[in-house]
């Protein structure tokens, strides 16, 4: 009854789309009831325009004016002075004597990182780099959620500038590995690539992101690249509806063709997606921004999942055949659970936590091709069971076990317990059915498990002494002898944005301690025979914490937002990252 939605870009169309600017006639009145054969139909709604629309016409139409940054063009870096390398005065650290002066710390001869241990940092496109309109780029989900979206983002910040890492990049990598630092994690934009999500490829894109993997060569840097961190091109969203379609796999596997085509001559490690728990739980994106789709809003996150499932492992097989030597997986993320109590109930909570966290894609990719049992049976109802071929494509399609570890928390049954729960889809906690809370059991003391990161940042305590177990937790129950990466964690510091001078600023003790004891919990892990072969600390400077825009820091550099060009400053927790390698990384 209608003509295809929007945007159809594909091949042709998608190239000429990107010609200088058109002037189109074409208008639909908005009272017609004519259908395309002329004739009177029910729902004139259903009507779609058959406009071709070029990247600035997208820009001017779905989002708006952007800013752009004072500094536009890529910028040489300058040798970082000695004097911004003088490491702070260290903090008291329980299980040492005090009074040791930093590098006088003493040592568990014990504890070792190896030789080839990747130690890194970790950031994303979307949050560093700005320049959202240069050079070609396609907007995103987040440009229309950022512009568009009256109160989605904390104080209506957008990403327009942010770092402008996309022409400091230089400098940026030149004050990492002034550190040291080992290893540099990062996400392509899928849509400065493919302005479209698919067709046409935007080659200064491909040379920017070569300069970058190439900077980070120079400097014995390695690069793990990122396909995928949140920012779908929004010609996708507008199209099918991004992930809620399985139309998005073809289309990503292509952008992983052109990605690894590009990049894998010199890249070894490469992640997929960034986790698909947080992005497939942000659906239902804001009605009326984006194409309207009928899937409940309950439901939306397992269609989201299947088709993250799917576009991975096909981009993982095709990665491998495209690149024998890579290393290929994706990044799962959420806290260790642990029962509040010793009962069975609260057992079971964890068990349907962990089943409806980490399991939704780790027990597919990485035991059995398949989702849960528990989560299979509530999605069962609505989406259509994977196939075998399926099944055995997703099964064991990943080579490490990455994972976003920055938290612990404590699980527990609900009021009235598991089962009133699953018989209520009223519940609010259906359908997990386990209820979380951070601090100990009333019996315990009623302690918060750790100290809390910024209000901000609401579900971050620092939970370091959980680590261990959290390692040992993802070592038995999914990597099956995979090495493992910590391919995040990271703090933010308390009310750090409220703070106005740059020395109280950039010495952040919470966020020492927290990479101190996280730095030796890794160790205690590894002393375990943890098969542990990285982290990547989030992040290296300051950034753009998506709906919460910069009201909330994780660098270990500070960033001036109002003038990103303003120098670059190390916080004292970036001394502190950097010094657990110092004494603890085989030479
Ligand atoms: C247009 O409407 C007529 C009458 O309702 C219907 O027979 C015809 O199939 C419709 N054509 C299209 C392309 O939807
Ligand atoms: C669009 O319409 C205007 C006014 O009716 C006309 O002058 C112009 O030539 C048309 N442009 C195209 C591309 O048809
Ligand atoms: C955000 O934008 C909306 C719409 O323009 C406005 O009503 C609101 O006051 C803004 N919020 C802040 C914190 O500036
Ligand atoms: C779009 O979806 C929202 C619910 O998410 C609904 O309220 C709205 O009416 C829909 N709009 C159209 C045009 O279908
Ligand atoms: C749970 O059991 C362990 C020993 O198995 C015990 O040390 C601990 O105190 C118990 N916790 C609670 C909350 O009962
Ligand atoms: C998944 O792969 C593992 C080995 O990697 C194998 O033991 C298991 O049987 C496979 N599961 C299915 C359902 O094919
Ligand atoms: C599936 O759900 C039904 C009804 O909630 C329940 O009776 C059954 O035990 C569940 N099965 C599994 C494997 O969880
Ligand atoms: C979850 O736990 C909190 C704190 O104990 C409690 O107040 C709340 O009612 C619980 N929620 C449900 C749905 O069980
Ligand atoms: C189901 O849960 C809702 C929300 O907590 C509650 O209001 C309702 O009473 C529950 N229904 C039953 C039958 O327990
Ligand atoms: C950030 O830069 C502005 C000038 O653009 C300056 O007024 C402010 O003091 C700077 N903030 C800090 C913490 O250095
Ligand atoms: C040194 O490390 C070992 C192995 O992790 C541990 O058993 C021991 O308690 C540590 N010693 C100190 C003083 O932390």
């Amino acid at each position: 009854m209608s003509r295809p939605y929007l945007f159809l870009l594909a091949g042709a169309a998608a190239a000429q789309a990107l010609e200088p600017r058109q002037t189109f006639n074409q208008s639909i009145p908005p009272t017609t009831t004519l259908n395309d054969s002329g004739s009177v139909i029910e729902n004139p709604t259903a009507f779609a325009t058959p406009f071709v629309l070029n990247v600035e016409d997208m820009w001017d139409l779905l989002v708006g004016s952007v800013t752009s940054a004072a500094t536009t063009t890529t910028v040489s870096a300058t040798p970082v002075p000695a004097s911004s390398l003088i490491p702070p005065p260290p903090l008291y650290y329980s299980p040492f004597p005090t009074g040791q002066q930093y590098p006088m710390e003493l040592k568990n001869e014990s504890w070792s990182f190896s030789r080839s241990f990747l130690w890194g940092v970790a950031s994303a496109a979307f949050q560093i780099e700005g320049a959202v309109r240069d050079d070609g780029r396609g907007p995103s989900v987040w440009d229309v959620l950022g512009h568009r979206v009256t109160n989605y983002e904390v104080n209506n910040y957008t990403a327009d500038v942010v770092d402008n890492n996309y022409y400091l990049y230089k400098e940026d990598l030149a004050r990492i590995a002034a550190l040291g630092v080992k290893a540099y994690s990062f996400s392509l934009s899928w849509s400065r690539i493919m302005p479209f999500g698919r067709g046409p490829v935007n080659q200064v894109a491909i040379d920017h992101y070569n300069d970058v993997i190439n900077t980070c060569l120079e400097y014995d840097i390695i690069p793990l690249v990122t396909l995928y961190h949140w920012d779908t091109p929004l010609v996708l969203q507008d199209t099918y509806g991004g992930w809620l379609s399985e139309d998005i796999v073809n289309d990503f596997v292509a952008y992983a063709s052109v990605a690894f085509a590009a990049f894998g001559d010199r890249v070894t490690y490469w992640f997929t997606v960034n986790e698909p728990i947080v992005f497939c739980q942000q659906y239902p994106l804001p009605a009326h921004y984006f194409k309207n789709f009928t899937i409940p809003a309950e439901h939306q996150q397992f269609y989201c999942g299947q088709s993250v499932l799917l576009a991975h492992s096909q981009a993982y097989h095709l990665g491998k055949s495209m690149m024998p030597n890579s290393i290929i997986a994706y990044k799962n993320n959420g806290g260790y659970k642990i029962p509040l109590t010793n009962s069975t109930e609260d057992a079971q909570a964890v068990q349907r936590a962990w089943d409806f966290n980490e399991g939704w894609f780790s027990d597919p990719v990485y035991l059995t091709g398949d989702y849960p049992a528990s989560v299979k049976n509530y999605t069962a109802s609505f989406l259509r069971p994977l196939t075998q071929q399926e099944m055995q494509s997703i099964n064991g399609s990943a080579d490490i076990y990455a994972h976003d570890a920055y938290t612990s928390q404590f699980y527990f049954a609900p009021d009235g317990g598991i089962d009133a729960c699953l018989a209520n889809s009223s519940n609010p906690l259906y359908p997990t059915c386990a209820n979380t809370s951070y601090t100990y059991s009333a019996a315990d003391g009623g302690w918060l498990i750790g100290p809390a990161a910024d209000p901000g940042a609401s579900w971050l305590h620092k939970a370091t002494d959980w680590v261990p177990q959290f390692l040992n937790y993802i070592a038995d129950t999914w990597a099956g002898g995979r090495p493992i990466v910590v391919s995040e964690f990271g703090f933010a510091e308390p009310f750090e944005a409220d703070k106005t001078l740059l020395q109280d600023i950039l010495y952040d003790p919470l966020r020492m301690s927290y990479y101190h004891d996280y730095t030796r919990a890794m160790l205690i892990a590894l002393s375990e025979g943890v098969n542990l072969i990285g982290c990547l600390a989030w992040s290296f400077v300051d950034n753009f914490e998506w709906a919460s825009g910069f009201s909330i820091r994780f660098g270990m550099q500070y960033v001036n937002f109002s003038d990103p060009a303003l120098p670059r400053y190390y916080k004292a927790s970036f001394f502190e990252y950097k010094s657990a390698f110092d004494i603890y990384q085989e030479q």
